[in-house]
């Protein structure tokens, strides 16, 4: 079989050419990072619990009417994609203090915010991903002022959706991120959620016990990451068999 064309290669995932024109299959390395690639490492397991998670997310808000890129999760690691054009922001929704907004703006981490706050920064790692105005937004021709209308309209829903999920399994979602794409049917253009849904791209504490069960124990040095994805999947009842780490059959990929 012909080896397939690989069309992107990012911090956490590769994107291949699909079987079919307007596809990708989008591939869950283990690859592990922060601070701008500054950390990393190979977490066993992990690629396959966001792959895992990221459908849950992406199938869930496809119920209720938010579009995504997602068609279909096609094995442990890889699902196939809608092909889209990304607009080169990062949208962040904010409900709880924390991370880089704590910093910025001198704020306790876990202080409750007054109403969610959207963010936007500009995808650059070279810059290190600077957040932006919706100024700068409209002025540089990133996005159109609609495109900026309805990239907070389904922030907002996905946040919506996601608390009331999570809150559901006793997990707080302080914060997240998601990406954007364009897709393009006739001469209408809509906006789908792409890229990926996951505890890499969220903020999740266990309500009770203010547990992080996310990426900042990876980039906090806080214990194990992979345990920490398995027990939000294990909550939202996806995977319950195995977390993809080394006690179990090894994947061959
Ligand atoms: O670091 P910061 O506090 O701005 O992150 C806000 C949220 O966006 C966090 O949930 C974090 O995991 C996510 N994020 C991300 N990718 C980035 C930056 C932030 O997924 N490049």
């Amino acid at each position: 079989m012909a080896r397939r064309r690989m069309v992107y290669e990012g911090k956490a995932k590769i994107l291949y050419e699909g079987p079919e024109p307007g596809t990708l299959i989008q591939f869950f390395k283990d690859d592990t990072t922060a601070g701008n690639g500054e950390k990393h490492e190979l977490i066993d397991g992990k690629g396959v619990l966001n792959n895992r998670l990221s459908e849950h997310f992406m199938e869930g808000l496809a119920s209720i009417g938010v579009p995504t890129h997602f068609i279909k999760r096609l094995n442990m690691r890889e699902q196939l994609v809608r092909a889209v054009e990304m607009i080169p922001l990062e949208v962040v929704v904010r409900n709880v203090a924390a991370g880089s907004m704590s910093k910025r703006l001198g704020l306790e981490e876990g202080a409750p915010l007054p109403r969610p706050i959207i963010e936007f920064y500009l995808k650059n790692d070279d810059l290190g991903d600077p957040i932006v105005s919706e100024e700068h937004i409209i002025a540089f021709g990133w996005a159109s002022q609609q495109d900026l209308d309805d990239m907070v309209s389904l922030g907002l829903r996905v946040n919506d959706f996601m608390s009331g999920m999570m809150r559901g399994v006793g997990i707080r979602l302080v914060d997240f991120k998601i990406e954007i794409g364009r897709v393009f049917e006739g001469d209408f253009q809509r906006l789908v959620v792409a890229d990926e849904i996951s505890p890499d791209s969220c903020r999740l504490w266990d309500i009770e016990t203010g547990q992080k069960l996310d990426k900042d124990v990876f980039r906090r040095d806080l214990g194990n990451l992979a345990d920490a994805y398995t027990e939000v999947a294990r909550r939202l009842g996806v995977m319950p068999r195995s977390n993809g780490s080394n006690t179990g059959p090894k994947l061959v990929h």
